[in-house]
């Protein structure tokens, strides 16, 4: 028979020197297997003295535990090794910081237009829209404007060809309205509109918010008392008062500028009037049945005062600290 503390030593050096758990089965038949090193020495006993047997047996069994032994330590180390291998590889760093959801808000613009709908909303007015690139005959001809007619030179227009331009103000909307739907009819048109004008106060493309009620019986006075209580509900301010003062615009007769309080003085808000009957005319309404009320207000100075923006370029400039305050 063999060195057996010999095999012994050369298996656990195969083990420790396998990296691989396949590997590892390999060298376990070798020395374990059926036609392994150790089966062989079994089968030498034959060989030996009937009174050496027991003795020999007994010391490759031994062996054999000894191998099974070192076998099942460097299987476990062998698993070991893997799952750190595998844990290192898939590490989770548990205290780096999240990425977190941004949440985006509403332009105080759109803060402003949503809080006017919903209070001429509740007080029965739909909201109407009209495109922003118009043909002469709604942006001006319609509204009783005519070609040549010094109102035109008043409206800085951006023209886009000859027939088109960008709407210089939301009135068109009421035409467009008009010529679709038969009175009675009470709508807000708000929108964005253009002017060839670019300074500290002015933006070339700013919004508008464009009331029109048609019925039979509509006056001046109503159109106060509705402009009134509106701002007075926009402001939450129930002192606040408006004043008209005699103005003129082509597409509405009396025509007035309306201001409204302010601390110590007055604010001019916008125009209005009672629907020129020539505008009437032009949508085929019979001016001696109907009458109405329009006005028109800029809505980039009611989101400045409501929400205390002192310079309007803010609105337009994109910066999200300025933004992020409405969120
Ligand atoms: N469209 C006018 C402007 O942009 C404002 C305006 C004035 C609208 C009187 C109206 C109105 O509806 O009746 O300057």
């Amino acid at each position: 028979m063999d060195n057996l503390d010999k095999i012994v030593e050369e298996a656990c050096q195969a083990f420790a020197a396998v990296t691989q758990a396949a590997d590892l089965e390999q060298a376990k038949t070798r020395y374990l297997g059926k036609s392994g090193i150790l089966t062989a020495q079994m089968k030498l006993l034959g060989g030996l003295p009937a009174a050496d047997r027991p003795a020999a047996g007994s010391r490759i069994n031994q062996a054999r535990d000894a191998i099974s032994h070192a076998l099942e330590s460097r299987r476990q180390s062998l698993r070991a090794e893997a799952l750190a291998l595998q844990l290192a590889a898939e590490a989770l760093d548990v205290g780096l910081p999240g990425r977190g959801i941004a949440t985006g808000g509403l332009h105080p613009v759109t803060l402003a237009r949503e809080r006017i709908e919903a209070l001429f909303a509740s007080i029965g007015f739909s909201v109407a829209e009209g495109p922003e690139i118009e043909t002469d005959f709604y942006n001006f001809t319609a509204l009783n404007i005519p070609q040549d007619h010094p109102a035109r030179a008043m409206h800085d227009t951006f023209y886009v060809d000859e027939q088109h331009l960008l709407r210089t103000h939301t009135s068109p909307v009421q035409i467009h309205y008009l010529e679709d739907h038969p009175p009675p009819l009470r709508i807000i048109a708000p929108g964005r509109v253009y002017r060839v004008d670019s300074d500290a106060t002015h933006s070339p493309m700013f919004h508008q918010i464009e009331g029109l009620w048609v019925d039979e019986t509509i006056s001046f006075a109503h159109l106060k008392g509705i402009v009134q209580t509106f701002l007075q509900q926009f402001f939450e301010r129930d002192d606040l008062t408006v004043r008209f003062r005699p103005s003129f615009f082509p597409f509405t007769e009396p025509s007035a500028e309306m201001d409204m309080s302010w601390g110590d003085g007055w604010l001019e808000i916008g125009g209005c009037g009672m629907v020129h009957p020539a505008v009437l005319k032009h949508v085929n309404i019979d001016s001696e049945q109907y009458q109405g009320f329009a006005f028109g207000m800029g809505l980039e100075r009611l989101a400045m005062l409501r929400y205390g923006v002192t310079d309007l370029r803010a609105f337009f400039a994109g910066d999200l600290r300025f933004l992020k305050q409405f969120n």
